[in-house]
């Protein structure tokens, strides 16, 4: 107990070094750009916090992560995520933790608050069970904020450290997928139309973005959504067998992301020191296939589960064999080698449209 204690105080001494002079981070190997980083969003980001909620999203189960070192973890794909791909490209030798397990001072190293099934609205999802929505997940960046204060023993020094970390958002697929486009289970579609419904997601959403902001965030990093027409899932759903992608969805969704671009430039504006990026998905996900040899754009890798539209793998069932060549993983999510090349693109941009107004790579030397 006593030389557990040292420990964490000899930790904590040396992040306060960190901040206060500036120092390459000491506690770790190798070349590390930044301090920490937090990650938020719905299940592309999720690396475990839902393993123990009562929902259906979950993928704490064979055979995803298949392909990853620790087998199951709860991310929603056979090996590594976007998130994780990132933190490896920031140089971090661990990823970064869940909330849900996360403990002492590892969460300097930043946290990730992502969950599957979450949306800019907390009702999103709610047919599927408990899930973060991203107003809760804010709530738990504010319960790590007191935890990291209490240790510093300095709030003002605690908001220093925090406008030095990588902030990575990725929202909105599920107020579309598990929300808009289930008109028999969500009242929006008969509330709004396309446009009107990306607009009220997008207010909602920037305000989420001030909050971080307010929590002492300004290197902020936000993922676009897109391509939901072309899941296995939808497609299945929408019954559409002769076209690569169902284009009523398609078009509704670019209306969210027809707006992100502009928020960005309004959150840039209008808060002091803000730093927002924009990562376009969809300009990197069509040329992705040809990249890396992905040749099958459509199948599903693993074995779906029966239920129509549900797109997650069966318990237990099978898996393809040639994952490499495939686009996606299950129903809803990529497989680990398109999430390799959508995070080196939003790390060093490929296209001047990957990345606006500048990339991660940029974002980390600021
Ligand atoms: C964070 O939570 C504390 C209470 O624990 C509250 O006083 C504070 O206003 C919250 N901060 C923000 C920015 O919401
Ligand atoms: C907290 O940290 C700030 C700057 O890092 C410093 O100026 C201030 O004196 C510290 N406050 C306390 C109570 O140690
Ligand atoms: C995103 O990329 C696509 C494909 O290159 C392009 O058509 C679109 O204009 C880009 N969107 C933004 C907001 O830059």
């Amino acid at each position: 107990m006593a030389s557990t204690c040292i420990i964490i105080l000899w930790d904590v001494t040396m992040i306060t070094l960190i901040v206060f002079m500036n120092l390459k981070p000491v506690l770790v190997k190798g070349e590390q750009k930044v301090p920490c980083l937090f990650i938020m969003g719905d299940s592309t980001f999720d690396n475990g916090n839902n393993n123990n909620l009562l929902t259906a999203a979950k993928a704490n189960y064979p055979p995803y992560g298949i392909d990853f070192p620790d087998g199951p973890t709860g991310r929603f794909t056979n090996g590594r995520n976007v998130a994780d791909f990132i933190a490896e490209l920031l140089g971090f030798d661990r990823y970064i933790e869940p909330f849900a397990t996360v403990k002492g001072v590892e969460m300097f190293r930043g946290v990730s608050y992502a969950s599957g099934a979450a949306g800019i609205l907390d009702e999103t999802a709610i047919h599927v069970g408990d899930r973060i929505s991203l107003n809760r997940q804010l709530r738990n960046h504010n319960v790590t904020i007191s935890h990291m204060s209490t240790l510093l023993g300095n709030k003002t020094l605690t908001m220093e450290y925090l406008s030095k970390c990588i902030y990575i958002v990725q929202i909105g697929n599920n107020d579309y997928i598990n929300n808009y486009l289930l008109p028999q289970l969500y009242p929006s579609s008969h509330m709004y139309k396309p446009e009107q419904f990306a607009t009220l997601l997008i207010q909602q959403y920037s305000e989420q973005l001030k909050t971080l902001y307010l929590h002492g965030a300004r290197k902020i990093v936000v993922f676009g959504i897109g391509g939901i027409g072309c899941v296995p899932a939808e497609l299945d759903l929408y019954g559409t067998e002769d076209t690569a992608c169902v284009n009523s969805i398609d078009s509704a969704v670019q209306k969210f992301s027809d707006k992100l671009k502009p928020m960005i430039d309004d959150l840039n504006s209008d808060l002091p020191d803000a730093n927002f990026i924009y990562i376009n998905s969809t300009s990197i996900a069509v040329t992705v296939p040809s990249s890396v040899g992905i040749t099958n754009l459509r199948e599903p890798c693993c074995e779906i589960s029966v239920t129509k539209g549900e797109g997650q793998c069966k318990r237990g069932g099978g898996a393809c064999s040639d994952r490499t060549a495939r686009f996606f993983w299950d129903g809803f999510h990529p497989s680990e080698a398109p999430n390799k090349v959508i995070a080196e693109r939003a790390y060093t941009a490929f296209l001047s449209t990957d990345a606006y107004p500048f990339d991660i790579s940029q974002l980390a030397q600021l």
